[in-house]
């Protein structure tokens, strides 16, 4: 194949390559004093001086607010030409492993959007909401046939907040059995996402590192050694962080369990086993799931998407109130019991998350969601397979759904050469980069997520853009090594970014 050749310039906008988007105009720049993007008949509203006076002095403005005065069409122009500076999963191949992005159906967009869902007032009453109900609850049971797991909550409004959810709930069951304070140690493989031992540390545990094996899987004498009367639970990625089924997951689960301790299944990864394995049949109590990674919704960052949490029986009783139950009359908002943790989000969490991923799982149904799984494991191993005499793999053998690989081999061909300079190359191909430097205990990583929504022809498109660049690293390496050429911005003072922010247009003026 013929390696694709980076674009001059990537970017269809009104920036040239020379100009740094630094001097571009931002939307106060665009100012033309009196310029109006809408005119609202003032007549009409006009605000009786009364009920003006009713504020309190000290809470009335003296001074206009300083807001850009931009005429209608300057502004469609401003934020069009800014969005296409952003790379985005609708415009190109998105490799992020361990955070997923993937094509989301635009039908589960159309869904959240309906007339008869969107409107709906959260406080409306359960006998006239039994539609929005009957989603929540039809989606609980998929996420129970697809995890094995009793019950589940879908306010959680992000994976790390189900996380937070799913500890909680591990804390108040041992509270219960009288087992707290003595019992406070979560372990945590040391290939977890920074956010395990993060929520475990928020819940009040003390946070044990289990080493990895030389095969990247939990190293089973440090967990055997490092299990006393003080287990609380274990947090763990099956398959893990590297991509990689945790083969002694059984063994695993017995071992915990025989402590004392819960297993907690930080879901992330589910879309590699959907279908094949249920993370309640390995023996785990708790888990959550980042509908944005297996199912169609866009990431919450933390924030506005869906963490859902599936438990067993015994945890069912702690689970946040109030959840959707069945009825012979229709469906109702029950209260969960004195044991709940109790309410961790408003209403029924992001509503709108909730009917995209219902309406996800319907469009595929039973055989489909397996095939997800199925596909997303062949396109990483395809990737993984014809990449790996180019690229170092840091864990050999098949791999689930994502892959990590390193720059050692770029970088014994030129020093200068390194991860962050391979993927902002790879913007020059019109790539976004694939994770870096995750997870911490693969030197230089760089994290290769396909999906299952990529055809052929762009996972083809995407090694021959790695092997170009891989030949640009030996016969031409001053072009990796100073890229990105085509963007907007050039290689930025990351250090500087970090430390000295500059997040407000005023104050850096
Ligand atoms: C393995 C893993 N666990 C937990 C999280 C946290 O999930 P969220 O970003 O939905 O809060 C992530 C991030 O996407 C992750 O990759």
């Amino acid at each position: 194949m013929t390696p694709p050749t980076p674009p001059t310039n990537a970017c269809d906008t009104t920036m040239t390559t020379d100009a740094p988007a630094a001097l571009s105009p931002t939307i106060f720049e665009r100012t033309r004093p009196g310029a109006r993007g809408v005119r609202i008949p003032q007549d009409n509203h006009a605000i009786s001086q009364d009920w003006l006076n009713s504020i309190p002095a000290q809470m009335r403005r003296t001074d206009a607010p300083q807001l850009p005065e931009v005429a209608q069409l300057d502004i469609v122009r401003h934020y069009l030409n800014l969005s296409q500076l952003n790379h985005a999963i609708d415009k190109a191949f998105y490799p992020l492993g361990s955070c997923t992005m993937k094509y989301n159906p635009k039908v589960c967009d159309l869904a959240s959007a309906h007339p008869n869902l969107a409107p709906l007032h959260p406080r409306t009453p359960d006998a006239l909401a039994q539609g929005s109900l009957q989603i929540i609850h039809e989606l609980q049971q998929f996420l129970r046939d697809i995890t094995g797991f009793d019950a589940v909550t879908l306010q959680p409004a992000a994976g790390a907040q189900g996380e937070f959810v799913g500890m909680m709930m591990i804390k108040a069951y041992l509270q219960d059995k009288g087992e707290l304070p003595h019992r406070n140690q979560i372990l945590v493989p040391d290939a977890a996402h920074g956010t395990n031992p993060a929520t475990a540390a928020m819940c009040g545990f003390e946070v044990v590192e289990i080493p990895s094996g030389l095969d990247g899987c939990v190293d089973m004498a440090a967990l055997k050694a490092n299990l006393s009367d003080k287990t609380a639970g274990i947090m763990l990625t099956n398959p893990n962080t590297l991509g990689l089924f945790e083969t002694d997951i059984l063994e695993i689960s017995r071992l915990v369990h025989e402590a004392g301790g819960l297993l907690y299944y930080d879901g992330a990864n589910l879309n590699a086993i959907m279908g094949h394995a249920r993370p309640a049949d390995m023996g785990f109590d708790v888990m959550h799931i980042n509908t944005h990674k297996t199912f169609a919704t866009p990431h919450g960052g933390g924030g506005p998407g869906c963490g859902p949490v599936c438990v067993t029986e015994t945890l069912k009783p702690y689970l946040p109130s109030p959840n959707v139950e069945k009825t012979d009359s229709g469906y109702r908002l029950a209260d969960v019991g004195e044991k709940s943790i109790g309410r961790v989000k408003a209403f029924n969490g992001n509503m709108d998350m909730v009917v995209r991923a219902w309406m996800y799982l319907l469009a595929y149904g039973a055989v489909g969601t397996k095939q997800i799984s199925t596909d997303a494991v062949l396109n990483a191993n395809y990737l993984r397979t014809q990449l790996r005499d180019t690229y170092e793999i840091a864990f050999t053998g098949v791999c689930k759904h994502e892959f990590v690989m390193n720059s050692h081999n770029q970088h014994a061909a030129d020093s200068r050469i390194n991860t962050l300079t391979l993927a902002k190359r790879l913007m020059d191909y019109g790539i976004h980069p694939m994770t870096m430097y995750f997870p911490l205990i693969a030197p230089e990583a760089m994290m290769i997520e396909p999906t299952e929504t990529e055809n052929k022809d762009t996972l083809d498109n995407f090694i021959a853009a790695m092997k170009a660049i891989d030949a640009e690293c030996r016969n031409n390496p001053d072009i990796v090594v100073t890229a990105p050429h085509t963007m907007p911005i050039k290689k930025v003072d990351e250090v500087g970014a970090a430390r000295k922010p500059e997040l407000n247009f005023y104050c850096c003026r």
